[in-house]
């Protein structure tokens, strides 16, 4: 079996944190969110991994590589225009052969990996099966519509009106079935050639559909209070470890994982929190929940359930809770005789500030 993982695209739905990046490299507990995916596809025993990569190919094979550290090979597959998940299939015909494959979505995380799924595929062996979560407000995924007896019925892409609170997760399992119906369909209202329109395609052909609702799943819709939830479960499973100079003032407790070479002193962390490499935290306290990634600088400064992005200061900042603080940010003490905020905020920027 092998795998197709789709990382082209860009992030412009992602707003405002994946501006400037591939959406499949957002760090969630300070990791691209795609390395977890691969991570996942090693671990249910699949080795041959197509990367289809876009627009931010090399921003994605500079995080890639060939995929020896997550004992993965990586054949890189190149998508000249977004033209669809389908699309991706039909390019990468020649990597796939005729083996079965786990297509993988490659901006989608899920807890808890996908080693069940990928067994009971094996063993069931039907011709495609689908993963869905239950979602409140689904319009912005496909939906299923499931009978009585589980099977699936129908799938819509993006609906207004959903026919059910089961969103498509981004992880689907095919049999060489699926070239039929990727040959076969048109492009959608969007101009993309829809998986949801070839698996639709497998329904109607009376094809054997199955699906398997999960719960831990996420994806960056650029909903902040998620992410945050992601990061925070992600958090509670991490491995503790100190690979950084912290001095004696210092008090660490919990699951703390200090990477390596940041250089802590007179401050105080409670975890579950991560400290990204190179980054300097002084005088401050750093609470559960928190990632603060590489090359950062916190200093006087008090931080709980946030994120901060490489590269980022927050210098005389009390107190900073529930945040998400992108790359480059500079949040510093202004003025002593001054009370008024002085900002320099970038587009899509939101800043809560006391009143
Ligand atoms: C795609 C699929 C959609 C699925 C989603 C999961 O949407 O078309 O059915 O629910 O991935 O990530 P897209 O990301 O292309 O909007």
């Amino acid at each position: 079996m092998k795998a197709l993982v789709l990382a082209g695209g860009t992030g412009t739905r992602l707003r405002p944190i994946t501006h400037t990046s591939a959406k499949q490299l957002v760090p969630v507990a300070n990791k691209p969110v795609l390395f977890y995916g691969l991570e996942a596809i090693a671990e249910s025993g699949i080795t041959e991994v197509g990367v289809v990569v876009g627009d931010t190919a090399d921003e994605i094979r500079g995080a890639v590589g060939d995929g020896s550290r997550f004992g993965i090979e990586v054949t890189y597959i190149s998508q000249g225009a977004p033209l669809g998940l389908a699309h991706a299939v039909l390019i990468a015909r020649d990597f796939l052969g005729d083996d079965d494959f786990v297509m993988y979505l490659g901006d989608n995380f899920i807890v808890g990996g996908i080693t069940d799924p990928v067994a009971d595929f094996q063993s069931g062996r039907p011709d495609a099966s689908i993963l869905l979560t239950r979602m409140p407000d689904p319009r912005s995924f496909g939906v299923a519509e499931l009978d009585s007896g589980g099977q699936v019925v129908s799938l819509t892409e993006k609906p207004e009106f959903p026919k059910s609170d089961l969103a498509l997760v981004g992880v689907y399992l095919f049999t060489p079935a699926i070239h039929d119906a990727v040959r076969a369909i048109t492009p959608s209202q969007r101009g993309e050639l829809e998986i949801t329109h070839a698996v639709q395609w497998l329904i109607d052909q009376r094809r054997d559909v199955r699906s398997t609702t999960i719960s831990g799943y996420w994806k960056d819709t650029g909903n902040v209070t998620d992410m945050l939830e992601v990061n925070r479960s992600v958090l509670e499973g991490i491995e503790p470890g100190v690979e950084g100079t912290v001095d004696d003032s210092t008090e660490i407790i919990g699951r703390v994982r200090i990477e390596k070479g940041p250089r802590i002193s007179s401050s105080r962390i409670v975890g579950p929190a991560i400290i990204g490499a190179s980054t300097v935290v002084r005088d401050s306290y750093i609470g559960p929940f928190t990632s603060i990634s590489e090359n950062s600088r916190i200093e006087d400064s008090e931080i709980e359930y946030s994120i901060v992005l490489r590269d980022s200061a927050l210098v005389g900042a009390r107190r900073v809770d529930a945040s998400l603080i992108g790359r480059g940010v500079r949040v510093l003490p202004a003025p002593r005789n001054s009370f008024a905020h002085r900002l320099v905020l970038g587009d899509h920027s939101e800043v809560q500030i006391p009143s």
